[in-house]
């Protein structure tokens, strides 16, 4: 089996020969819609599930199998995914590792919910999930079990700090995301989806990111993340400023959903210095960039900062629900069941999220995600030179962005053309349809955003590039945003 590139043809990973009946392979184009096996799926579905679904309106198919990188369609065709649930599927689906620690579990009939008792696996689970910080930080560090999602253990990691210092109030940061409960919901930057929420939880203060392709703190003659940690500054040292001291700070070191933004390192150690001497919590989010996928175990890593708070999900659980907050135990001051929840024990996550970590650790696929993270930043810019619509090209490791501007807008007010949704989504198509799948966010969803799994190659990097780039240009072309 072959796929066609630009430039002559490689083999495909044999991952593809596991699967039965396909028809089509990624960089070929494809029909989407119509009279296909997959859109009898979407049709039953829209018929039958919520109309907050949101994932198959992008990505209109019903899956089949999936295996590494490769994830196939009922109808045949074969995709990159570059979603990898949403970064929750770090060795690629269906590793052998993680299914035999699975089987391993079944054959064995070990337990597979225990609340929170403890088991030989949970004790195994801690160790190894320790063992991934930085000694500073897991020498003095406790583990709280979540519900498995990641908002439950960001709702769990507000309790903690609440309860901790006694104070009521948050802060968070413009364009942050960290789930959808209502506590994770107040804290998250995007309007499009607390809008119609009332009643969120109060006492939330927003603080500027430093997203210097537009900064939020515009032109004021000094580096532009060195304006925004000064205004932090102020703001929490003011006593004119307005807001109260925060029991907590969270903040995601790369920002995901808000457009994979990468916080600059110097930044993360001013925040981390004015939050010790004010003696706020630093709550540092990992659920999306934790586990290798930023070229370092944890996005903090990078700036060298010891937090004390992480929360972690996606990943550590090996592709199965799993969440937890990792903490300076000083903070380890509530009682017994401050924060509670049914499927805090479930050890099928564990056990694939040891072999996970394992896995990650013993063949260095955090190097692995750094040099294809570079990669993927040399190929894209010989992209963005080669058409009209890459504003920016960013993100750490395998945690990459691609900004999507109208080259026809003139240049606004920040120094930059003005963002282009429809053409983003228009180019998210052309890649679905050619079998490559990208997920869009930031604001006005305008950035096209690249999580693969940690165990890519460079020969799909480069497959993956060329299928982009004439995505770009067939959409280009379509939007007539290209003068040639
Ligand atoms: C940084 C970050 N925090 C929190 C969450 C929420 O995790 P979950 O969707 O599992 O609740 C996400 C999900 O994408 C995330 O990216």
């Amino acid at each position: 089996m072959s796929i066609r590139m630009e430039s002559g043809t490689v083999d495909t990973n044999r991952d593809i020969e596991v699967f039965s009946n396909v028809k089509q392979l990624p960089g070929e184009h494809r029909t989407t819609t119509g009279d296909t096996i997959s859109q009898g799926y979407l049709d039953r579905q829209a018929a039958s599930e919520s109309n907050a679904r949101s994932y198959p309106r992008k990505l209109p198919f019903a899956l089949a199998q999936a295996k590494g990188i490769y994830i196939k369609d009922v109808d045949g065709n074969v995709y990159y995914d570059c979603l990898s649930g949403a970064g929750a599927i770090a060795l690629g689906h269906n590793h052998t590792v993680v299914q035999d620690a699975i089987r391993t579990e079944l054959d064995n009939n070990l337990p597979m919910l225990t609340l929170d008792i403890t088991t030989p696996i949970k004790e195994e689970f801690v160790k190894e999930i320790l063992s991934c910080f930085p000694e500073e930080f897991a020498k003095n560090a406790k583990v709280q079990f979540c519900g498995p999602s990641g908002a439950d253990a960001v709702e769990a990691a507000i309790k903690l700090v609440k309860i901790a210092t006694g104070r009521r109030s948050m802060a968070a940061f413009h364009g942050g995301y960290h789930g959808m409960t209502h506590g994770a919901l107040s804290m998250m930057g995007n309007l499009g989806s607390k809008n119609l929420i009332p009643g969120l939880m109060s006492d939330v203060h927003f603080l500027p990111f430093p997203y210097n392709y537009r900064s939020p703190m515009g032109d004021v003659g000094v580096d532009p993340d060195v304006a925004c940690s000064n205004y932090i500054d102020t703001v929490l040292t003011d006593d004119e400023s307005g807001v109260t001291k925060p029991a907590g700070i969270i903040v995601e070191a790369v920002q995901g959903e808000g457009g994979k933004i990468p916080a600059p390192d110097a930044w993360m150690v001013r925040l981390r210095k004015i939050t010790k001497e004010q003696g706020i919590p630093l709550i540092i989010d990992e659920i999306q960039s934790g586990l290798g996928r930023t070229g370092k175990m944890f996005a903090f890593e990078h700036s060298g900062i010891i937090p004390d708070v992480v929360v972690l999900s996606k990943a550590i659980g090996g592709a199965q629900p799993l969440a937890v907050v990792v903490y300076n135990k000083e903070l380890d001051v509530w009682g017994p069941g401050a924060h509670a929840g049914t499927f805090r024990g479930n050890q099928l996550g564990m056990a694939a999220g040891i072999a996970t970590i394992k896995f990650i650790k013993e063949n260095k696929l955090a190097d692995n995600a750094a040099k294809m993270g570079e990669l993927f930043k040399t190929l894209l810019s010989g992209i963005q030179a080669d058409t009209k619509c890459i504003g920016d090209i960013r993100g750490r490791g395998l945690m990459l962005g691609v900004e999507i501007v109208n080259p026809l807008s003139g240049i606004l007010q920040s120094g930059k053309p003005e963002r282009f949704e429809k053409l983003a989504r228009r180019i998210q198509f052309e890649c679905f349809s050619r079998g490559l799948i990208i997920e869009i966010g930031g604001r006005q969803s305008s950035v096209l955003r690249f999580l693969p799994p940690l165990i890519i190659t460079e020969e799909q990097v480069k497959h993956i590039c060329s299928i982009f780039k004439e995505a770009v240009i067939a959409a280009e072309d379509t939007m007539m945003v290209s003068p040639n």
